[in-house]
């Protein structure tokens, strides 16, 4: 049976939530295997919302949900987001939501760290979501996190945290903060250890299992390409892989698990926080998309920055990650617009570029070179067949399709789960 890997290609709330809960009733696991809880899915069943940071999507429909190796993982802001899905009748259980216990742990210096770093920054900040995401990575590589499964070990744990008060009491000294209190930091692990160790496991071990027994796994990417730590735009971006080939080495299954690679894309192109964003608009058009669109940032609340489809950033993230076929969301949010602009190019001090160079400076300087077709008036909203879509939103999906050179496999056309149109089944071998 085939597996999809759901990945953002622009720069991350493309609607990987929506859509990994639309197929997550037809996979047998779902697995989260990089990030943290910097992403916020919005996922819309009838009259529920539920908006979830770190949860993979598929608890949402019960369906076996897994927090892969890969992610970094906040014992405490898990806890919050499982009393809140609960308090809305999400059933949560050993049985259908499990940890890999080799997870390295967010923990509340990390945050501050984040914090105090970004402050300090002043006008060269990267706008992180204040999560912790970066220094709880730092950690993992520097080799001195603490992990899930140090969680059934705290009386082994001071060699480590040997190593954690090293390197974080000299750098929050130069912030003028106190060292970390050892005490604190072991009572705050002690009181959570019990709530994380209840879904700790081997993971890879149980989807080794699901894997042999034919059962269908989704991987759900978090973030987009465009903030992988390699291949977005750095060092405005996110501190993991975001790219495919995590679902790897971030869940404990190799490359061939990964499957059908279903990249994520808006219609249009949103951003929150600092960067450079070629086809930003900070005009009507903007303010209108972000308007129809409702661009506020799920984690932060931030105003997300808005501007028109960029056929060379797409095209990019796609041969970047092995992309096999896009959903393109938020079609319904291009409804009325007179004329609709796509970048097909840049043009760089006198140069034509036909892919996003790797420099921050060229990236801020590119200039976008676009191309204009006729809008449509009629709703899109809600359409669930191809039939259902006016002439110029089809030829709007098949100018970005050549342009991406990918194949288009879904559209989405409203937040509404059901409101979905099947082009290729990515589940389908
Ligand atoms: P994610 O981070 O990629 O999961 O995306 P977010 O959930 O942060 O942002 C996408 C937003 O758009 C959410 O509020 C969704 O409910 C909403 N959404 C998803 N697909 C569509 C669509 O096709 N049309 C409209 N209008 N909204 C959508
Ligand atoms: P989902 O999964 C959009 C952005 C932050 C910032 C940069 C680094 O909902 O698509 P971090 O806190 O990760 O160190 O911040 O990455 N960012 C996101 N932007 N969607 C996300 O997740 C994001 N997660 C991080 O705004 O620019
Ligand atoms: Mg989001």
């Amino acid at each position: 049976m085939a597996n999809v890997t759901v990945i953002g290609s622009q720069w991350g709330d493309e609607g990987k939530g929506k859509i990994v809960d639309w197929l997550a009733s037809r996979a047998d696991a779902v697995v989260r295997f990089q990030g943290g809880h910097n992403a916020g899915h919005t996922l819309v069943v009838g009259e529920q919302v539920y908006k979830l940071s770190l949860l993979p999507s598929g608890i949402v429909t019960g369906t076996l949900s897994i927090i892969g190796n890969g992610v970094v993982l906040d014992p405490w802001a898990l806890r919050d987001e499982i009393t809140k899905l609960r308090g809305q009748g999400v059933a949560i259980n050993p049985e259908n939501f499990a940890i890999a216990d080799n997870c390295a742990l967010i923990l509340p210096f990390h945050r501050d760290l984040d914090g105090l770093r970004e402050t300090a920054a002043g006008a060269g900040k990267i706008g992180t979501t204040g999560r912790g995401i970066g220094p709880a990575y730092e950690d993992k590589v520097g080799r001195r996190a603490i992990r899930v499964c140090d969680l059934a070990h705290l009386d082994k744990l001071d060699p480590q945290i040997d190593r954690l008060t090293a390197h974080h009491d000299a750098l929050r000294a130069g912030f003028g903060e106190p060292p970390i209190d050892r005490d604190r930091l072991k009572a705050d692990l002690a009181e959570i250890a019990d709530y994380v160790l209840e879904y700790a496991q081997p993971v890879w071990k149980r989807l080794k299992k699901v894997r042999k027994a034919g059962a269908r796994i989704l991987f759900e990417g978090a973030q987009g390409v465009l903030l992988d730590v390699d291949h977005g735009t750095y060092p405005f971006v996110t501190s993991s892989n975001t790219v495919s080939g995590t679902a790897a080495s971030g869940s404990g299954l190799g490359p061939s698990a990964v499957g059908f690679v279903l990249g994520i894309a808006k219609a249009y192109t949103t951003r929150v926080g600092s960067g450079p964003f070629p086809t930003e608009l900070e005009d009507a058009i903007g303010q209108q998309l972000g308007e129809r669109g409702h661009e506020f940032g799920t984690v932060t609340g931030r105003k997300r920055r808005c501007g028109w489809f960029d056929a060379v950033l797409v095209r990019q993230s796609c041969a970047v990650s092995g992309v096999t076929g896009i959903a393109l969301t938020k079609l319904d949010v291009l409804d009325g617009f007179d004329t609709i602009r796509i970048c097909t190019g840049y043009r760089l001090r006198g140069k034509i570029l036909d892919y996003f160079p790797s420099h921050s400076a060229d990236q801020a300087e590119v200039e976008p070179i676009y191309e204009e077709m006729d809008g449509w008036h009629e709703s899109t909203a809600g359409a669930r067949s191809y039939a259902d879509l006016p002439a110029q939103a089809i030829k709007y999906i098949q100018r970005v399709q050549e342009l991406i050179e990918t194949p288009i496999a879904l559209v989405s056309t409203s937040p509404e789960r059901e409101d979905t149109i099947l082009i290729r089944d990515p589940f389908s071998d």
